[in-house]
This record gives structure tokens, sequence and C-alpha cells, in this order.
């Protein structure tokens, strides 16, 4: 099976930081319930004139300068995302017309929430290696959840922001994995459509969709070591989905695994689900984290209830 290669990585936030301090003088919370239950600091909420293919293209072009490569060398745009700024046409449309691409190349989104950054990498993978997306896939994570978010609902406003995320991908001939999966389950999580008599709000059952993930991710984690023939101690990074620090403290002690392998940036961006993966990619790819041979994980669940989990080796 061929691999996945990330060869330049871009990100993007609005430019309008809220802190937990300020929510506090919004509605009935705390700066020391939202960081002790979340680890979460501070998220980025987009003014009127920022949206998720704004912030979408800024990361692409980050991306694609940090590839060293221009919007005409690309086969394939994906985007994933639940807060498109349309219904139709698609943020990965929107990106292109952006990016003024001289060229027709396939561009769409796809919906899996919070694993949807792993699954638009798988997509991208198989694309490419069926031999009709060109060589490069640019996989971008982009969310607006501030547009969806019930200020009225404490439990759910505090803990996402918004923000973008990009990779330049091809394949590789090293070693790679994936597990991906989705149980029909929409109680949990989920947002109404944005249709006007029917304002769009973001509702979940914190609770169980922790249990969720507790159970998910370590079980991800353990399937991609064992289709790659890795153990989790040879793993250089482990990136999960961002939703909550004590779900990540709960994976590494249901692990045994050493807390320093896995990443934590939701102090600084709250839960910004499919962007959420690959802004904690771009900060670690920033920092030079990703010296060639190493192994990264990265696992997200989500909306669904859906889970993905891929191993690249860089
Ligand atoms: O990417 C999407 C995936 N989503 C997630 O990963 C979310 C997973 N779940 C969680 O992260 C946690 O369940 C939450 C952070 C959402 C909630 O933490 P919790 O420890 O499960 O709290 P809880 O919902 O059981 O609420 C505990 C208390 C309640 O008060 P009472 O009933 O005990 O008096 C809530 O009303 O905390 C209250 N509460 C708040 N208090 C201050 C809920 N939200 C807030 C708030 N500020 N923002």
């Amino acid at each position: 099976m061929k691999g996945l290669k990330i060869i330049g990585m871009g990100r993007s936030v609005p430019s309008q930081c809220i802190t937990n301090d300020q929510l506090s003088t919004w509605m009935d919370t705390s700066d020391e319930w939202i960081s002790s239950r979340t680890g979460i600091r501070q998220r980025y909420f987009c003014t009127p004139e920022e949206s998720c293919s704004t912030l979408a293209l800024e990361a692409a072009r980050s991306a694609l300068a940090s590839a060293g490569l221009s919007a005409d060398d690309l086969g394939l745009i994906v985007t994933a995302t639940f807060t498109a700024d349309y219904r139709t046409p698609s943020v990965a449309c929107q990106v292109q017309q952006g990016l003024q691409m001289n060229h027709p190349v396939p561009c769409f989104d796809l919906n899996a929430a919070c694993s949807g950054f792993v699954y638009a990498l798988e997509t991208a993978r198989c694309l490419l290696a069926g031999g009709n997306a060109g060589r490069y896939a640019l996989v971008i994570g982009a969310e607006c959840l501030s547009r969806i978010l019930n200020q009225q609902d404490r439990g759910t406003f505090v803990l996402f922001g918004d923000g973008a995320a990009a990779a330049v991908v091809e394949l590789s001939d090293s070693p790679y994995a994936c597990v991906w999966g989705a149980k029909g389950e929409v109680e949990q999580l989920n947002a109404p459509s944005l249709v006007p008599e029917q304002p769009g709000v973001l509702s979940m059952d914190g609770r169980a969709v922790f249990r969720f993930a507790v159970d998910a991710l370590p079980r991800c984690l353990q399937e991609l070591c064992q289709q790659s023939g890795t153990t989790l101690e040879q793993l250089n990074q482990i990136v999960c989905h961002q939703a909550n620090s004590r779900i990540i403290d709960h994976v590494v002690k249901k692990l045994g695994a050493n807390p320093a392998q896995f990443y934590k940036n939701m102090d600084r961006y709250g839960n910004t689900s499919a962007a959420s993966i690959p802004l904690a990619l771009s900060e670690l790819w920033e920092q030079g984290a990703f010296p060639a041979g190493s192994q990264v994980a990265c696992v997200g669940f989500g909306a669904g209830l859906t889970w993905g989990g891929c191993l690249l080796t860089f």
C-alpha cells in the first residue's frame, strides 16, 4: 500500500482572540471551570469579514509556500469541514478560485466532523494512488464553529473555536497505516442545518462524547500500531483531536503511554473540530519536530459518531 507524505503545511486563525475571562463576562462561567475541565484558555472567533473559506484560503497559501509549490502543481483539493460558508459550492472550490488556479482539478468538501482531517488525508491518498488526481493534493481542515454555537448553552459555547490548517501531500513508499469508521449515532453531538427558520446550533451530550472518545482513541492507536508493526514507544509524536486535555490524559493513562509524546494546544485554540489535528501538526511542522524517518500518529473522533487515525512517516 502506498503511503502519504506531507511536504508543506500552513495555518490560519481569525483576528479575534477570546479569552475565558472575556467569556465569563458574557455568560455564567469562569476561567477556573473552563481551564480545569478542558485545558482551554482562549479561542479565536471569526469577525463578520472572516469565514471558513477565508481561513482555508490563507492556510492553503501558506501550505503551498511552505512546500515550494504553486497552485497549478495541485491535482486535487479536499476540505474537511461542517461549517462551510455555503451549502454549495464547497470551501474547496472557493479555495481553488482564491488560488486562481489555471487548470481544472477535482475539488470537494467532506464532513466527518472532528475526524474530518484524517478522513480527508485517507481520501486524498486513495485518489492519488488511483492515478487520476495528479501528483500533489491540498488537504485542508477548516471550521467556523462560532457561527453555529448557542450562546445560551455554556456547556458547549466555551469549548469551540474557529481556525484552519492545510497540508500539501504526495504519495510515498514509507510505512503508513489508517483506521477509520463510524457507528451511526447522531444524538450525542449534532448541529442542525443552517436555514433561517431553524438556526443551526450545536448540541452535545458532553459526558457521552467523553466516554466515546476515551474508548475510540486508544483503540485507534492500538490498531494503527498493529497494522504498521510499530509500538507506541516508537512513535515520535501522537496528535489527538484537541477537544479536551482530560480526554488526552485518559488516553495516556489507559495505554500506559508517555505523556510527552502527546501534543496539546487546545489551551490556545479550543476545539476547532476538523482543523484541530492539522493546526497541531502545522505547529509541530514549524518547530521542526518531524526529522526524516519520524513517525507521527494522528487520531480523531467526532459527530457521527466517527473516528479516524493515520500513521505518517516523514
Ligand atoms: O469535538 C467534539 C467532541 N466533544 C468533546 O470531546 C466533548 C467531550 N466532553 C467533555 O469534554 C466534557 O464532558 C465537558 C467539558 C463538555 C463537560 O465537562 P464535565 O466534567 O462532563 O461537566 P458536566 O457536563 O458534567 O457539568 C458539570 C457541571 C454542571 O453543573 P451541576 O449540574 O453539577 O451543578 C454544569 O451545569 O458544570 C456545569 N457547567 C459549567 N459551569 C461553568 C457546564 N458548563 C459550564 C461552564 N461554566 N462553561
